[in-house]
């Protein structure tokens, strides 16, 4: 079964809290995404493969390390996965961004795919798949469905706000891909929106309605 790793980092936590405030307005709302996204990637890094090399300094030489191991590619859920890609490159500059569009289709709640773009050396990267929301997990699913059918081996998911239905279904479909959250929330509503949650992330990125 996955790992399910939720962040308890005081400046996390704070962020989120100003990020489900109703009154927070877009561009707020965009610059704390982008915030908590780099703070997560900080923690989904942290058992990144290093080697030893050497390095110059200006009084001698020495034994360091630098990251060794997989390539990175950063996967954006479209649309409100945008919000965190750029606060993770900013820690992985060298990642490739691949892309997958889906939206929830409001009566059924089921995810529908109208877009995938990914890096072409598929197989030897470890994808971080972002999305801020997990809810009923179907979209979750279905982008790391479509990435595995495109030969990825190595993925984790990253998301701001998860339900613990969203959570639950994943690590079934998925047992393989470890979960990275900020908050882990109470439940779905009837609706299939999060509680509390922060409303839609994909309208509130955006300022749509
Ligand atoms: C939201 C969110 C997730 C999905 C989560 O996207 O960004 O992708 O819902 O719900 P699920 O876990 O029940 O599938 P939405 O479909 O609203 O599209 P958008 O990002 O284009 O707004
Ligand atoms: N998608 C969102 O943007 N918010 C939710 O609460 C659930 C799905």
């Amino acid at each position: 079964m996955s790992e399910v790793h939720v962040t308890s980092h005081p400046l996390i936590q704070h962020k989120l809290t100003i990020l489900r405030d109703k009154e927070t307005g877009t561009k707020a709302f965009r610059e704390l995404v982008d915030e908590v996204a780099t703070l997560m990637a900080y923690e989904i890094t942290r058992d990144m493969e290093l080697e030893e090399t050497m390095v110059e300094t200006p009084i001698q030489k020495t034994k360091a390390k630098s990251l060794a191991g997989k390539k990175v590619g950063v996967v954006p859920i479209l649309r409100a996965g945008l919000g965190m890609t750029d606060g993770i490159l900013k820690l992985i500059p060298a990642a490739k961004v691949g892309h997958v569009g889906l939206y929830r289709d409001h009566e059924t709640l089921e995810p529908v795919e109208y877009f995938v773009k990914l890096p072409s050396d598929v197989e030897e990267r470890l994808f971080i798949v972002v999305d801020p929301m997990l809810a009923t997990g179907g979209s979750a699913i279905m982008a790391i469905d479509s990435l595995k059918k495109r030969g990825a081996k190595n993925m984790k998911f990253m998301c701001l706000v998860a339900a613990p239905e969203g959570v639950k279904a994943l690590q079934e479909a998925h047992p393989d891909v470890d979960i990275y959250i900020a908050a882990l929330d109470e439940k779905l509503n009837e609706d299939g929106y999060i509680i509390p949650g922060l409303g839609d992330a994909g309208d509130r990125l955006f300022g749509t309605k």
